[in-house]
């Protein structure tokens, strides 16, 4: 019997890794390429979901994590440092365990979801909260990595990109052949930074024999790339998302641009319309940040930009569980029931 070894095993030769990489890993990546029967329907195009809250910690942060840790455990480090809206910490500290190393991570003060907070201290993360948004977390981090012994394991370190590659790599595997379109939720824009670079490795190499166009969206009220400069404090529901000064700001500009993709906005109401149908219509749970992908995705079909026909992948970045808060504000409250079957059987309409 033989199980999925992990990105760095599965793609060793595409990786900066030697014989001599102490290979950390939680066996991340191999993540379900799941049909998106309703968004098909309603695209006329052959939709999937790359469901990335499958993966160990519940998001694609593990994929560059298990590089960033492996790596910094080659150079001898001792302390890792990340800043983060969350997820990025969650992955950071358990990479961190399974590494024996001490992670540091540095959180908006009030911001991330509850699931997030969750893991970093259940995993013995050393947590400070920043009283300040993401990018003054990320702007901290620099300095203490600068001058300090902790390495930075943030997705401005380059080996992060590397590992977040391989979800291109993968999906390419799945199809055969890059999608028309491959849509995601934009950040501080890592993310679209290395699925851009793993199509291009794989049709450089005649793997694929085409790259898609590249659409990322960001959440209104943090949508910098969009409005073409810093947003000073920017906001939206999806915490994971709010960030006003994207480290990886021209790399993204290269994604869009090389690919002929576009980087768009959706509201928060959008984000939170399609988080709700993929949950509701196709059995697929995500944090709001994630359903970004599939809100641009249906913001784009009606205004007539999505020819049909056409394959699109969209990236669902994160686990639901990590931020249930949005699932549970607005539902009607379970009724109580005495164990009484014919009640039960009233109250579930089946009389
Ligand atoms: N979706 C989720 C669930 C995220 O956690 C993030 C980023 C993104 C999308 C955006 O990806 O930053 O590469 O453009 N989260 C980071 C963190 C910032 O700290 O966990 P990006």
């Amino acid at each position: 019997t033989h199980q999925w070894r992990g990105i760095i095993e599965e793609y060793r030769d595409r990786l900066p890794v030697s014989a001599s990489t102490p290979v950390v890993t939680l066996r991340e990546g191999g993540t379900p390429l799941v049909p998106a029967q309703v968004l098909s329907e309603r695209t006329g195009c052959e939709v999937h979901l790359k469901v990335e809250g499958a993966n160990p910690t519940g998001s694609f942060k593990d994929r560059g994590m298990t590089m960033a840790i492996s790596k910094a455990k080659e150079e001898g480090a001792q302390a890792v440092i990340c800043a983060s809206t969350g997820n990025t910490s969650a992955s950071a500290a358990a990479y961190g365990v399974r590494a024996g190393m001490v992670s540091a991570v540095l959180v908006p003060q009030g911001k991330i979801a509850l699931g997030k907070m969750g893991q970093a201290l259940v995993h013995g993360a050393k947590i400070l909260q920043v009283d300040g948004n993401f990018d003054d977390c990320l702007t901290l981090a620099r300095a203490l990595s600068d001058n300090y012994p902790v390495a930075l394991v943030n997705s401005v370190n380059p080996v992060r990109i590397e590992g977040q590659k391989t979800a291109a790599f993968e999906i390419v595997d799945m199809l055969g052949d890059a999608p028309d379109i491959h849509v995601l939720p934009v950040g501080n824009a890592g993310n679209i930074t290395a699925y851009w670079k793993g199509y291009r490795e794989y049709a450089a190499d005649g793997v694929a024999a085409r790259t898609p166009r590249m659409w990322g969206f960001q959440a209104s009220g943090s949508a910098p790339i969009v409005r073409g400069e810093v947003v000073k404090d920017p906001s939206t529901i999806a915490t994971a998302i709010r960030i006003g000064n994207p480290a990886s700001w021209d790399f993204a500009l290269a994604a869009r641009d090389e690919s002929g993709g576009a980087i768009d906005e959706v509201t928060d109401r959008e984000i939170l319309r399609a988080y709700r149908l993929l949950a509701s219509q196709e059995g697929v749970f995500v944090e709001p940040a994630s359903a970004a992908s599939v809100a641009g995705l249906l913001k784009a079909a009606e205004q007539g930009k999505v020819d049909p026909g056409q394959t699109i992948v969209c990236t669902v970045t994160g686990n639901g569980l990590k931020d249930p808060d949005w699932a549970v504000a607005g539902a009607p409250q379970p009724v109580t029931v005495p164990v009484d079957a014919a009640t039960a059987a009233q109250r579930l309409g089946l009389v």
